[in-house]
């Protein structure tokens, strides 16, 4: 496929995703917004940057019709990849780590001719280094490769100031606070700046998963994949940030049953955690409901052997299962 063919292709990909919905919840103290961005065509808000990244790679000549695309995540983001790569006819071998969940991995396994998974953790107790270490091993061993670098990548901000950003702002008249979870600083970059461009006053909360050392905490082993890295990512230059809030992940697990049981939402890690930094950050409020908006970043079906399995909850928090997650 040619370039202004594939870059047809993309754009019409991009006019067939509607606006993903904005559902109120049922909260005590402020009025509460979920954005619902596992209604993107492939479940989860990495479409967004996904597809401008490579809309963009496609523009300045980078990815062409014999390029092989390599790139690490720990799963959204190379579902999203993996499904726009076969619509262009572009290879695409994706770099994962144990974390990732089981249906990810399988999917991946169908749709791509070549999955890397790496098993060793780095001096931090995570993936990120060796998972990087295996995509430039790759980048030297194959011809023409784009890596996108998502860690890395301005376009992701782009994404998510236009795409998201642009329907957050054409759905609300004003938003006081935006709770937004982290890892590559993509979501909160672009959306940072496209909300405090328009309500100067709206302040944009960070919540990253404790073991993460993006705000700088000490980095250390995690469970579930989504938020936190091990390094801080350099697209946070670009993030306009008030105020953050780290979240364990025994709470992460509460957030995302609470989420299930009070709102009937069946969300992903993510979501959980930011739906916990919510409760917490204002346990004490009291006076005027501010506007609270938060993305439900993924659905819970890629977490239903994980976060949603008691006996996993049990064996990695090394406790019972508590009575509120015993299914009802
Ligand atoms: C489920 C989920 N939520 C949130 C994020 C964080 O988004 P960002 O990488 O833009 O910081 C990710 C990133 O992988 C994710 O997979």
């Amino acid at each position: 496929m040619s370039g202004p063919d594939m870059l047809r292709r993309l754009e019409a990909i991009r006019r067939s995703m509607p606006e993903t919905p904005v559902v109120k919840l049922a909260d005590d103290t402020v009025d509460l917004y979920a954005k619902l961005e596992f209604s993107n065509p492939n479940g989860s808000s990495k479409d967004r940057s996904a597809l401008w990244i490579l809309k963009r790679a496609v523009e300045r000549g980078d990815v062409t019709e014999g390029s092989t695309i390599v790139e690490s995540s720990s799963g959204n983001f190379a579902i999203s990849l993996a499904s726009f790569c076969r619509s262009l006819g572009v290879d695409f071998i994706p770099v994962l780590d144990p974390n990732v969940n089981a249906s990810t991995e399988a999917y991946l396994r169908q749709v791509c001719r070549r999955v890397e998974k790496v098993t060793e953790r780095d001096a931090s107790g995570g993936f990120l280094s060796t998972r990087l270490a295996r995509v430039q091993q790759l980048r030297g061993e194959l011809p023409d490769v784009y890596w996108p670098n998502q860690y890395a990548n301005t376009d992701a901000v782009l994404a998510h100031y236009r795409l998201t950003g642009g329907e957050v702002c054409r759905a609300f008249r004003s938003i006081d606070y935006v709770f937004i979870g982290t890892s590559t600083g993509g979501t909160i970059a672009g959306l940072s700046q496209r909300v405090k461009e328009t309500w100067p006053h709206a302040r944009v909360v960070g919540v990253d998963a404790e073991g993460s050392a993006i705000f700088g905490g000490t980095p250390r082993t995690r469970h579930i994949p989504g938020l936190g890295s091990s390094i801080t990512p350099p697209l946070f230059d670009h993030a306009l940030i008030d105020d953050v809030v780290i979240v364990p992940e025994r709470d992460t697990v509460r957030g995302c049953h609470e989420l299930l049981r009070r709102h009937g939402l069946y969300a992903g890690g993510s979501t959980g955690t930011v739906y916990a930094a919510i409760n917490r950050y204002f346990a004490d409020h009291a006076g005027p409901r501010p506007t609270v908006l938060f993305l439900c970043a993924d659905r819970g079906t890629g977490y239903a052997d994980t976060i949603y399995n008691p006996r996993w909850v049990a064996e990695v928090f090394e406790e019972e299962p508590a009575a509120d997650m015993v299914p009802a």
